[in-house]
């Protein structure tokens, strides 16, 4: 590895990130290469954005095809790619409206706006995230992030904004009421450790919508596009939000987000109110209607359930056989998460030293994001190096993780 690289990078960068010690050449499918002639099985994907895997010849394609067109016209013009994207997402969605983002942090911020200029119409203010959630890192959707670790510092935060206990249904039950404007979540938390809402907080907050006429925001930023089988992570709790967000997979790789709204929004926006100068990049939205056409169409989503499930099924069993280790195995398809008993850093680095990349998050949390062509094949390569190394560590005494 060339250490200057990495000298640089210190020299350089604000300290913000832990970066792997890793100098990456290329990817092919599921698999990363680094410089010095390894080989890693990338098991988080970008973070959910390399849905498709790494040097997808139809994304590549379509980014070359339409570059050679044209990389960049104001939003002054219809774009031919922006169109064909939007009309495939409301078709697969039917959700009627959408704007275009570069980022997730972004499309939060407009779904904040539209839901304020939607609230000054009907005298509804408040705005509540849940406990663990992470909405992004501008200050709107930072205001609706409630882990510390993203917030300290940063105060203050916008007006009329707060939290709601994760799965907390009377902490729901007494917080909303009629001057809410809405409560944006996760369905299925992400950062935050591969949380999931139950059936019974889901129940609530569709009943208190209905009875206070506020607005569900679900920020399917990580979970959504297919990862989870479904379309939207939403669908598994049978809530349907006003406002969803979407961002990482849906450029394939290059910066692209959405915010799009139901007929109760519809009208919000008019003429001015909100704008980009990247947003809905056309060359990212051509990469996305191949994203859209590979997930719903060529089978990725389907995919993704179907290994998604044998591969929490051996992680369940690994969990049987080893409960003094792993207290946890949770999500939905290619979005599962394995809460350890203990730290889950040394364990991820291990899978590094092995040839697998893993996520650790939340402390004891490993964050299984891969791309959604996955294999069993590549599940069972996994699972076998799991058992290894936590058998290994099982010998070692336990230290509890700290929050
Ligand atoms: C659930 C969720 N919301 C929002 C964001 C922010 O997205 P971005 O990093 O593209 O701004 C993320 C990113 O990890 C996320 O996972």
């Amino acid at each position: 590895m060339a250490s200057s690289l990495f000298d640089k990078e210190h020299q350089f960068f604000f300290p913000t990130y832990k970066r792997l010690t890793l100098d990456i050449e290329r990817g092919e499918g599921c698999y990363l290469y680094s410089r010095d002639g390894k080989k890693y099985l990338d098991l988080f994907g970008g973070l959910a954005v390399n849905s498709l895997g790494y040097n997808h010849p139809r994304v590549n394609d379509a980014i070359v095809n339409q570059l050679k067109k044209y990389i960049h016209l104001s939003n002054f013009f219809v774009q031919e790619p922006q169109v064909t994207l939007a009309e495939k997402l409301v078709a697969a969605t039917g959700y009627p409206k959408l704007f275009f983002t570069n980022s997730g942090t972004e499309a939060i911020e407009g779904a904040i706006k539209l839901a304020r200029k939607w609230g000054k119409k009907h005298g509804k203010k408040d705005l509540f995230g849940l406990s663990n959630s992470f909405h992004g890192r501008t200050m709107g959707a930072l205001s609706l992030t409630e882990r510390a670790k993203y917030r300290d510092g940063y105060e203050p935060f916008l007006p009329h904004t707060g939290h709601i206990g994760f799965n907390d249904r009377e902490d729901l039950q007494h917080t909303v009421n009629e001057h809410t404007l809405g409560v944006v979540l996760e369905f299925i938390q992400g950062e935050g450790g591969v949380n999931v809402v139950s059936k019974e907080f889901a129940v609530e907050l569709n009943a208190l919508r209905e009875k206070f006429g506020f607005l569900i925001i679900g920020d399917e930023i990580q979970c959504g596009l297919g990862r989870t089988g479904k379309f939207f992570g939403f669908e598994h709790f049978g809530v349907r939000p006003d406002i969803v967000v979407i961002a990482k997979p849906l450029g394939g790789g290059l910066p692209l987000g959405a915010f799009l709204g139901n007929e109760r929004v519809a009208e919000a926006f008019s003429y001015g109110v909100h704008g980009t100068t990247f947003g809905g990049n056309p060359v990212a939205c051509a990469a996305g209607a191949v994203v859209l056409d590979e997930i719903i169409n060529k089978g990725l989503m389907k995919n993704a359930g179907e290994v998604g499930a044998y591969l929490k099924s051996q992680l369940e069993r690994l969990r049987g056989e080893m409960p003094e280790m792993i207290a946890d195995v949770r999500g939905y398809g290619c979005m599962v998460g394995v809460e350890l008993t203990r730290d889950s850093q040394p364990i991820v680095d291990e899978l590094q030293r092995r040839g697998i990349l893993a996520n650790s998050t939340n402390v004891n949390v490993i964050r299984l994001l891969p791309p959604l062509l996955i294999t069993q094949e590549h599940c069972d390569i996994f699972t076998t190096e799991l058992r290894s190394i936590l058998t290994k560590f099982a010998q070692q005494p336990v230290q509890a993780a700290a929050k």
